[in-house]
């Protein structure tokens, strides 16, 4: 079985092509440049270069394997959460092909994909999907059945690495550049607050420690101009952040006693988070995966393989259904 995958959700147009679980080909066209001069992603401009870009993203993908669109079996798109225009734009595609080749057309969460992203063979697992828009702790109980247990009450964490690059002048994304900079930096330098790690549930909040670094920021005027000033705020920003992720996932692991833990989604690039946690989950004896770097940032092949897998598991598509931007990942469990 061919799938073909394509998402437009946010600022990536993307189309990939998997078959029994591998990824034949993956076409990831970024609208970064177009973004970074505004600090964020603009929909109006995303939505516009999507439809720039869709059809020829898609032809790609399928050159890359060698087949026509009329060779693929199903065809699995974005439905949500996303942008309103740029969902639209992926939608009216994969609409437009399924009934133009007669294909079985299957609508995908976005964050759902993500949270499948990293190879785990098998649930139970607590996964911590952290995005520009999403922050989540999920207790995945079997496949396709899982359990929200908390999410950020106000920014994701990307968006507050994004913000708090933005502060600095880093440009968009933020993660990235402010990733770049921590590395010469001492993550000690800077007390910054590390919101909610007690707060007896498992939600998140970012806006808070974001206040705190502009202050901060404001106060270290004169020396903001200095690298090694930049390189403490950026790497003491970056620690706050990734404690107060890796500590509520892992005490979350133990609270529902399960012994594996994933970790995806574009803010699961960043190598300080990775290696912390893998450090805290191997000190307590459970077992990480983490969605491999293509797939942790927006990607068609997680889209694709998702609904691969669904499929599998006899999922049928819903008879009617329209994209869905603000689609919560709770009626799922
Ligand atoms: O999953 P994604 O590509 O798009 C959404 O669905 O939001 O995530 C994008 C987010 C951006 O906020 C970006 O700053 C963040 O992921 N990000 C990072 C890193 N790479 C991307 N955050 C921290 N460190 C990184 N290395
Ligand atoms: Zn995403």
């Amino acid at each position: 079985m061919l799938v073909l995958g394509i998402e437009t959700s946010c600022d990536e147009t993307s189309a990939a092509v998997v078959q029994d679980r591998q990824i034949l080909s993956n076409v990831v066209s970024s609208q970064m440049d177009l973004h970074s001069v505004y600090g964020g992603v603009v929909p109006e401009v995303a939505s516009r270069q999507h439809l720039r870009m869709v059809d020829a993203v898609i032809a790609q993908a399928c050159k890359q394997t060698d087949i026509f669109v009329s060779g693929i079996d199903v065809i699995a798109v974005t439905r949500g959460p996303g942008l309103p225009s740029a969902l639209l734009v992926g939608v009216s595609a994969a609409r437009g092909l399924a009934l133009r080749w007669r294909k079985l057309l299957i609508p995908i969460h976005h964050m759902e994909a993500h949270l499948y992203s990293p190879a785990m063979e098998a649930a139970p697992f607590v996964a911590l999907v952290v995005s520009g828009g999403h922050t989540l702790l999920v207790h995945v109980l079997c496949f396709g059945e899982h359990q929200l247990l908390g999410q950020t009450l106000d920014d994701a964490a990307g968006e507050a690495f994004d913000k708090a690059a933005q502060l600095m002048g880093l440009g968009y994304p933020g993660g990235p550049a402010i990733e770049q900079k921590a590395k010469n930096g001492n993550p000690k330098a800077f007390r910054f607050p590390r919101p909610m790690l007690d707060s007896g549930n498992w939600n998140f909040s970012f806006s808070g420690l974001k206040t705190a670094f502009r202050k901060t920021v404001v106060a270290q005027k004169s020396s903001i101009q200095s690298p090694q000033c930049i390189a403490d705020l950026c790497a003491s920003f970056q620690a706050a952040v990734v404690e107060v992720l890796v500590e509520k996932t892992i005490r979350a692991a133990q609270h529902f006693q399960v012994s594996q833990v994933a970790l995806s989604g574009g803010v699961a690039c960043n190598h300080a988070l990775r290696s912390v946690l893998g450090k805290g989950c191997q000190a307590k004896g459970i077992r990480l995966a983490i969605a491999e770097r293509n797939l942790c940032t927006d990607n068609a092949a997680m889209i694709a393989l998702l609904a691969e897998r669904k499929l599998l598991y006899h999922y049928q598509p819903p008879a009617e259904w329209d994209i869905q931007p603000d689609w919560s990942l709770e009626p799922h469990s």
